[in-house]
């Protein structure tokens, strides 16, 4: 089999009050790609979606993340036909450069026979990230390749601990503004106070023991974030009236995807996240933003690759 078909799924980055450490995998949408394996050396990328992507491989996500694979598989006779069409729209807080890059990844350790491990595929495509934002963070690529909750302990070196999560409904608005990840890390504040950190820690270390305890009152009240969010909302019409009513109406909290501009709030049960979806609807009708809503469940298996022909 020398082309595989891959789906890389949308991830939810920070998980609120775990910035650049905490994030996790959806079930909708998911990026989808198409790659070759050939004997002709070199990269060569294609973008069958309307999004004017770059296509030069050093400049293209995808491409940084491939390129840095194939120069540690260390074979230059070998080359990759790479097919991108993209589902998740660049710039909605939803990871969408990472789908890219770990997808890239994922699919040609496959067609290497898993010569890679998952962890080795993270540092590859945090190459693409590094493209798309100027840094190598690793909160959306690791759970778009492991699937689930993940926690990135530590990325030099990495240190990547998959979470075990109860089932949880997400419900996603993406209002139609630009937020770029690059101007939303350049706002944030450099220092942080020591009432701030100590507040941000703990609701850290509850989130992560609410997911292992499948304990979605403890989940619901660690789903703060003191630090990021007070700064980064301003960015985001209709944030805090989203968050207060999404609340009121059951949700267990959620907050600002990523880096935005699209929010995210996770409910224990699927009509709660329904109209959660009703309510995000309502204020940005109300404000007069153009918007997309989805409401789907965490994706458990990462990128998926199929192989389609020989
Ligand atoms: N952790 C990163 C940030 C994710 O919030 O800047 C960007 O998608």
């Amino acid at each position: 089999m020398n082309t595989v078909k891959i789906l890389a799924p949308a991830t939810i980055a920070n998980l609120v009050c775990g910035f650049d450490i905490l994030g996790l995998a959806l079930n909708h949408p998911q990026d989808e790609m198409e790659l070759t394996l050939s004997k002709e050396p070199g990269l060569r990328i294609k973008h069958i979606d309307a999004y004017n992507l770059p296509e030069e491989p050093a400049k293209n996500v995808a491409g940084a993340a491939l390129l840095a694979l194939m120069e540690e598989y260390g074979d230059a006779s070998i080359g990759f036909d790479l097919t991108i069409n993209k589902i998740i729209k660049p710039g909605s807080g939803l990871g969408s450069s990472a789908a890219s890059s770990a997808g890239a990844v994922v699919g040609a350790n496959h067609l290497l026979n898993n010569h890679f491990t998952k962890q080795d595929l993270v540092r590859f495509a945090m190459n693409g990230e590094k493209v798309a934002s100027g840094v190598k963070h690793a909160d959306n690529i690791t759970p778009c390749i492991y699937g689930g909750v993940t926690l990135i302990r530590s990325i030099f070196p990495l240190d990547i601990i998959p979470l075990s999560a109860p089932p949880m409904y997400v419900t996603v608005v993406h209002p139609q503004i630009e937020v770029k990840t690059s101007d939303a890390r350049q706002i944030l504040r450099k220092e942080v106070q020591l009432k701030d950190a100590i507040k941000q820690w703990g609701n850290i270390a509850g989130l992560v023991a609410g997911f292992l305890q499948n304990d979605y009152e403890l989940i619901s009240r660690s789903l703060e974030d003191v630090i990021i969010e007070p700064i980064r909302s301003i960015l985001i019409p209709g944030f805090d009236e989203v968050k207060q009513q999404c609340k009121e109406a059951g949700a267990l909290g959620g907050g600002i995807s990523g880096s935005g501009p699209s929010v995210f709030m996770l409910s224990k049960e699927e009509h709660t996240a329904k109209n959660v979806e009703q309510i995000m609807k309502n204020i940005y009708d109300k404000i007069g933003v153009d918007y997309h809503t989805h409401v789907t469940t965490v994706n458990t298996e990462g990128v998926k690759v199929v192989s389609s022909e020989a």
